[in-house]
């Protein structure tokens, strides 16, 4: 019996708990005795905190503790080295000093019976300061911009050949320079922890997409062994990057728990989330194309730089695409940082290609009508052979194929090229295109499989699954490997105790965990096989693993026809459940041999009325080429979610800052505008078929991020298209559309 599991659209396996409430988010696991915390956030944007009037608040009913600067306990913070080194390592000691770094900042903390005691109190703190004027916008003359730190060489300058020289001599040139707002995460859930300390062992019931970290840095801030903390989060209610680090929120509800000696809840208010748990970072682009006349590119120039906060530098691949996605001979790219006083931004979605890209994309388009040639035609004229950043050959890049396949499905060939010639009506109608990548991500892993004598299997990460269906994907993979129905299988995520996984971030988890997963029952089939054919009782004794062979969950002797004992029977004979561990982690030859990328391409029709100026995206396709597809109706979705993502980034999102003090204007879900359903058309997503050999075990190549990277630039795209405007600075806004 050979199971084909991996490739079919399997319902989430997780649906039902989580249409019906049982699947239980971090602030779902109220503890006995629990007291409830609430956060004080300073409101000056920069400056030190004069006074605070604790004793009034400490008399209010039912308040249990006031935790300031000044009675806080003094946490050790020692170095931790994250994941990835220095974004991960929080640099923000809260309440340890009386300096006020951001609007927003954590000041002081609250700690009550209810939360509506706890509220109430917290507004009532009084809290004086001494203000001095923030830099918060980094196009604010008194703002510099720096390189990135040198411990992150990946983000250094690079180039090739004379890219200044081959541009002046360029017979057509774009040199465009682009403006995207900060955003911010705003999932549905909001960050929470609830900490409970039983003598020096900590609890953490924290939204968190990477546990394990979470549990080390806690360790790290507290002086306490790693082992003495346990972080668990079994589903995640949208994150977006945002719950990739351990923001001061989960040190600040592990303090409090201390404090008053009581099990603490502390979730952050939607304000809350906009100023301490990262944001994607403005960026300002410089983008400059030369090109002969028949559209081969001769220079590209990538300027970018970044926003990231004074105590931290926040890099992000900004400028890192273009040099494999074009084949150009003069080429540079450089990356600066801008550091202000605001929290640290994070990755968001498709972090710096989805903002690089729309720079990139928007210039090659701009180009495109200076040469008066098809957009896709432009891109294939350029593209290349090899990734000519680093010499190395694709492990495999199926971009012109999902062009191919995408313009087909999108009906390309009716589009007239010319600018405000399509209509509706009214209407102005827009197609628009441009290309998606992303890294293929993969980082070590390991998983613990253990086949029971009731014939289930279990299976273990300390992975997260904030939406993607990590739960379905992974039983997929577990079930196929060893032969088993699904409903066999149980996989576990979300406790920092099973085996370590990377972050549930950078579209890594389908090839990283997967991987682990598999390695790992192809390992307790091994031992299988071995307690089989050492087991005085087995009529398999003494067979070479050779002439076995696994016939789904039963071992039989190759060839014979009678199947042997099945898992099950093994583990009862055993006495107890087979249980083994696997790891994977790239091979460095290969990674080293070979530049692995997904690749995309996104079809965007835009409908704008010129009386008002309003943009409707009526269609968005997505065609993209990750490698295998795990579950077609998982990744489908996915897609459309990356795809719902960039119509927000094109049109909608940006976090609004007043200069004069830092305030976020708009942190409410009133005024920071998403994309909600009627804002969303139907959109529709084709895989390329694609089989790479070398990205990892499973020929994944993630899909995450790279649905969203190319949408953003589409649209653009599409509202130049419509309306002969050329937008590069997003969100585009109706009065974008109007003026000028
Ligand atoms: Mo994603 S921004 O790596 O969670």
């Amino acid at each position: 019996m050979t199971t084909q599991i991996i490739g079919t659209p399997l319902p989430r396996v997780d649906g039902r708990a989580k249409v019906t409430g049982a699947a239980r988010y971090a602030a779902d696991f109220n503890q006995p005795s629990q007291l409830h915390a609430v956060l004080v956030s300073a409101t000056v944007g920069l400056g030190r905190v004069t006074g605070i009037d604790t004793a009034a608040v400490e008399r209010m009913s039912g308040v249990a503790a006031v935790i300031t600067h000044r009675n806080a306990q003094r946490l050790p913070y020692r170095p931790h080295k994250g994941f990835i080194d220095p974004a991960f390592g929080e640099r923000l000691h809260v309440l340890q000093d009386d300096q006020v770094r951001f609007f927003g900042q954590p000041v002081a903390i609250v700690v009550a019976g209810t939360l509506d005691q706890a509220e109430r109190a917290a507004a009532a703190l009084r809290v004086t300061y001494s203000a001095e004027t923030p830099v918060v916008d980094p196009s604010d003359t008194r703002a510099t911009a720096v390189p990135p730190d040198p411990s992150s060489h990946a983000h250094a300058d690079k180039s090739r050949g004379d890219a200044v020289g081959a541009f002046a001599q360029a017979e057509v040139k774009v040199d465009i320079r682009l403006d995207i707002a900060r955003e911010t995460h705003n999932p549905m859930e909001p960050h929470a922890t609830i900490a409970a300390w039983n003598g020096d062992r900590l609890t953490l019931w924290s939204k968190s997409q990477f546990v394990v970290n979470e549990q080390a840095e806690i360790a790290a801030i507290f002086g306490i062994a790693p082992e003495n903390v346990e972080v668990i989060c079994p589903f995640i209610g949208g994150a977006f990057g945002t719950s990739l680090r351990t923001w001061p929120h989960v040190t600040l509800a592990a303090l409090a728990a201390r404090h008053v000696g009581r099990p603490v809840k502390l979730v952050l208010n939607r304000k809350q989330m906009f100023f301490t748990t990262g944001h994607r970072p403005r960026t300002l682009q410089r983008v400059a194309l030369g090109a002969t006349r028949d559209g081969r590119l001769t220079s590209v120039i990538h300027e970018g730089t970044g926003e990231t906060s004074r105590y931290e530098q926040f890099v992000e691949a900004l400028v890192s695409a273009t040099g494999y996605m074009v084949s150009c001979p003069n080429l540079s790219v450089s990356y600066r940082l801008v550091p202000l006083d605001s929290g640290t931004p994070t990755y968001m979605r498709g972090p710096g290609e989805s903002s690089g890209m729309f720079a990139l994309e928007s210039a090659l388009d701009e180009l495109s009508y200076a040469l008066r040639m098809d957009p896709i035609e432009l891109r294939k004229r350029n593209e290349p052979q090899i990734d000519e950043a680093d010499g190395k050959p694709f492990s495999s890049r199926s971009l012109i194929q999902c062009y191919d396949q995408g313009a087909r499905a999108f009906g390309w060939s009716r589009r007239d090229p010319n600018p405000r010639s399509m209509r509706d009506g009214r209407l102005l109608i827009g197609w628009g295109t441009a290309s998606a990548t992303y890294p293929v991500f993969y980082a070590p892993t390991r998983a613990r499989v253990r086949l029971l004598a009731d014939g289930r299997v279990e299976v273990e990460v300390a992975a997260s699954d904030m939406g993607p269906g990590t739960y379905t994907s992974m039983t997929q993979v577990a079930a196929e490997t060893l032969g088993l129905p699904v409903e066999r299988v149980e996989f576990r995520l979300g406790r920092s105790s099973f085996p370590p996984a990377p972050p549930h971030g950078g579209s890594m988890t389908m090839a990283s965990v997967g991987s682990a997963v598999r390695a790992a029952c192809l390992e307790a089939r091994r031992q299988a096989a071995t307690l089989a054919t050492s087991d005085n009782q087995s009529p398999l004794r003494g067979v070479a693993a050779s002439d076995l062979e696994w016939r789904g969950d039963r071992l039989a002797r190759r060839g014979a026809p009678a199947a042997g004992p099945s898992y099950a029977e093994i583990a009862t004979r055993y006495g107890r459940p087979v249980q083994a561990d696997g790891s994977t982690q790239p091979d460095p030859n290969v990674a080293g041999r070979y530049s692995m990328h997904a690749f995309g391409a996104a079809f965007i029709e835009v409908a704008v009325d010129p009386a008002v100026g309003t943009i409707r995206v009526r269609r968005a396709l997505g065609a993209y080429a990750a490698g295998r597809i795990i579950n077609p109706r998982l990744a489908r979705s996915q897609c459309i979610g990356g795809i719902v993502g960039g119509i927000g980034m094109a049109l909608m999102e940006r976090t609004a800052i007043d200069p004069r003090d830092g305030r976020l204007v708009n942190a409410h879900m009133a005024d920071y505008l998403l994309p909600v359903n009627l804002d969303i058309p139907d959109i529709d997503v084709l895989f390329v078929e694609e089989h790479d050999p070398h990205v990892n075990p499973l020929g994944v190549k993630g899909l995450g991020e790279i649905s969203l990277v190319g949408i953003a630039p589409a649209v653009a795209n599409a509202v130049f298209h419509a309306t002969g405007k050329r937008l590069r600075n997003l969100p585009i806004r109706i009065e974008d559309v109007l003026v000028g």
